[in-house]
């Protein structure tokens, strides 16, 4: 039992960053944790250890694609199951271990096990309780299913249980188009499986820039995933081994049934809140189960803050991180914020998708006047000698002021090139601003100039 300024309960990107911060800011700080390792979700099972697979599986592709092209003979290529496995969890390790060594050097307790909150000023961990000034709930997400769906983590499993499948099945059906949905399936499919995609809606990725839709679309196709679109699944039974899901097509009402080896359910995630005690201290949660939050991150009950996935705003490792430390800096005298208007979104298929700011969609549905400068990595040299022409990049500006209201990238290394935009975003600039910037020359940064001078008088390569 002891005695600090701050608790954070969750220790993922939201709760391990808000926790370094509050220790830096000189708090005395304490992180509860229930699982074995620290980093929550994004580090144990969702966005390290999918990366590792996104990363092996694009090696095979490359292998098995592009190396004969470049003179490289590699014949055959194959699949050691269980040895990918092992690099997977060698990663897990050495991320969850850094934070448990961050946790050492900023002097921050690791409270292990799952707490909840008696009262406010005091959060229970086993049979202990310990006293906070303040409580910083970082408790996450989970995933939804859907209704009609037992999930068993084997043949009916969520992103978690897709990470760690026995063996690689030889038909995936995947519930949803949406980020997990595709960056999995992009995973078994270059690994062999047979890859369909059964979605709710008409389109993929629901929220981002139609264009950007359109083009991943017919991109993951040539890739060989198949696409089963404006399908309600309904359920899934499991026999023998095997799995059948049903589904009806929403404009003709028509019934189908699909068989698979496994079914990946990825029809989002909700915030986890389970235990925490919220309801008996009288928080309140908003008509989707998320923690409500003021703009400084506190919630109805004094003492008591919340950040990341349970509250609201997108469920992003990067988003709850900011949340953690401009927490952070608010229990400290400070004046932390964070800039809802320039978080970007990525999506780490080959090619990656990203996106920051608005989409065209709702430029027209705000009636604002904008202008948009495209630029195809067809007209990029680095990336044409890398077999990465396939994509563009869109920057959105005012009409008038030509200030970037938005860009969307489909390209290689799009999650690292929508980073400039970001910086540019956060300092107000016009997309002139980046079109005189110095791009070194050959990268794929290039492209992202090239945009922006088609904002203007006109990309050069194009
Ligand atoms: P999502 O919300 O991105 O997509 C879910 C999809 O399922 C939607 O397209 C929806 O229309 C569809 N769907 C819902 N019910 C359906 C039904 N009955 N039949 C067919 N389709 C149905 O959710 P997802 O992919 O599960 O991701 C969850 C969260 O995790 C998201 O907030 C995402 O941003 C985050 N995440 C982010 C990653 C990244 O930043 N790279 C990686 C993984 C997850």
């Amino acid at each position: 039992m002891a005695s600090y300024d701050v608790i954070v309960i969750g220790s993922g990107p939201g709760g391990y960053v808000s926790a370094i911060r509050c220790a830096q800011l000189g708090l005395k700080t304490a992180c509860v944790e229930g699982r074995d390792t620290l980093g929550g979700t994004c580090l144990n099972v969702g966005c390290i250890p999918s990366k590792a697979l996104l990363h092996a599986s694009h090696q095979l592709h490359e292998a098995q694609h592009n190396f004969s092209k470049m003179g490289l003979i590699a014949e055959d290529p194959k699949v050691d199951w269980a040895k990918m496995q092992g690099y997977k969890t060698d990663v897990i390790d050495g991320n969850t271990k850094g934070i448990e060594f961050l946790f050492k050097k900023n002097k921050i307790d690791w409270l292990k096990g799952w707490g909840s909150i008696p009262a406010a000023g005091q959060v229970k961990v086993g049979d202990d309780i310990h006293q906070a000034k303040h409580i910083i709930i970082a408790s996450g997400s989970e995933p939804s299913s859907l209704p009609g769906i037992a999930i068993d983590e084997k043949i009916v499993v969520t992103s978690t249980g897709a990470l760690e499948l026995n063996k690689i099945p030889s038909k995936l059906v995947v519930i949803g188009a949406g980020v997990i949905g595709l960056e999995l399936g992009s995973v078994y499919a270059r690994l062999g499986a047979e890859v369909e995609v059964i979605e709710f809606l008409d389109e993929i990725t629901p929220g981002m820039d139609g264009e950007i839709q359109k083009t991943f679309l017919r991109i993951l196709k040539k890739q060989g995933l198949m696409f089963t679109m404006g399908a309600a699944v309904q359920s899934v039974a499991v026999k023998k081994g095997k799995a059948t899901v049903s589904y009806v097509k929403r404009k003709k009402g028509s019934q189908h049934e699909v068989e698979a080896d496994v079914v990946l359910v990825a029809t989002g995630r909700r915030p986890y809140v389970d235990g925490l005690g919220l309801d008996a201290l009288g928080v309140t949660l908003t008509e989707r189960s998320q923690i409500q939050t003021d703009a400084h991150y506190a919630t109805s009950v004094p003492g008591i803050y919340a950040i990341g996935d349970a509250i609201s705003g997108p469920m992003l490792a990067h988003k709850a991180e900011d949340e953690g430390m401009a927490v952070a800096e608010i229990l400290a005298g400070q004046a932390g914020h964070v800039n809802y208007d320039v978080i970007p979104g990525v999506i780490y298929t080959h090619p990656e998708v990203a996106t920051v700011g608005k989409t065209e969609e709702q430029l027209k549905e705000a009636g604002r006047a904008y202008k948009a400068g495209k630029f195809s990595f067809m007209g990029n040299g680095r990336a044409k000698a890398n077999f990465a022409a396939d994509g563009f990049v869109k920057i959105l500006a005012d009409a008038q002021t030509d200030r970037i209201l938005g860009a969307h990238i489909i390209g290689p290394m799009a999650g690292d090139l929508i980073h400039e935009i970001c910086v540019a975003m956060e300092f107000g600039a016009a997309a002139e601003d980046l079109a005189r910037t110095c791009h070194a020359h050959p990268t794929y940064s290039e492209a992202v100039r090239e945009a922006a001078l088609a904002c203007g008088d006109g990309a050069i390569h194009s």
